[in-house]
């Protein structure tokens, strides 16, 4: 399916973000409720905490067709779980110096603190990766993939 934008057929990216329950899901849902604007093709996937966010999730995200990821939760420092976003930030390390092998632009995978109090700065956040996805364009080479072993 192609990420196209009804009215000018231009192409729009289709991104997900993953986003832990404390602080980064907060601060969307403080963007919502202040009304402040920003791209609406972000689909936001609440989970605990940024420890608890497998890797193999953001592949599977561009098996199934997206073209740009975020992963979000609290600041250093903050964590409900303690220690769980520094384990999320040592494993993101890791995970970066092996997206070029395989195959992802690391500009479409994107990883952030937003706090509770910051709807501001997720909405700049998602304009900004939405912004930087759709100059790389769409992204087909996990396409088809999913349910035959990688997702
Ligand atoms: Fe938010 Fe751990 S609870 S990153």
């Amino acid at each position: 399916m192609e990420n196209d934008n009804k009215a000018t057929g231009a192409f729009e990216p289709k991104l997900v973000a993953f986003v832990c329950n404390w602080c980064t899901y907060v601060g969307a849902d403080l963007a919502g409720t202040s009304r402040l604007k920003y791209a609406s093709n972000v689909r936001v996937i609440r989970l605990p905490c940024t420890g608890r966010i497998d890797f193999m999730l953001i592949l599977k995200a561009f098996a199934q067709g997206m073209d740009g990821v975020i992963v979000s939760g609290c600041h250093p420092g903050d964590c409900h779980y303690t220690v769980g976003n520094y384990h999320a930030r040592r494993r993101w390390i890791l995970f970066r110096s092996l997206l070029d092998f395989a195959g992802i632009d690391v500009r479409r995978v994107h990883f952030a603190w937003v706090s509770a109090a910051e709807g501001a700065k997720w909405a700049d956040l998602v304009n900004k990766v939405s912004g930087e996805v759709r100059e790389l364009g769409p992204y087909k080479e996990y396409q088809g993939l999913a349910g035959k072993g990688i997702a």
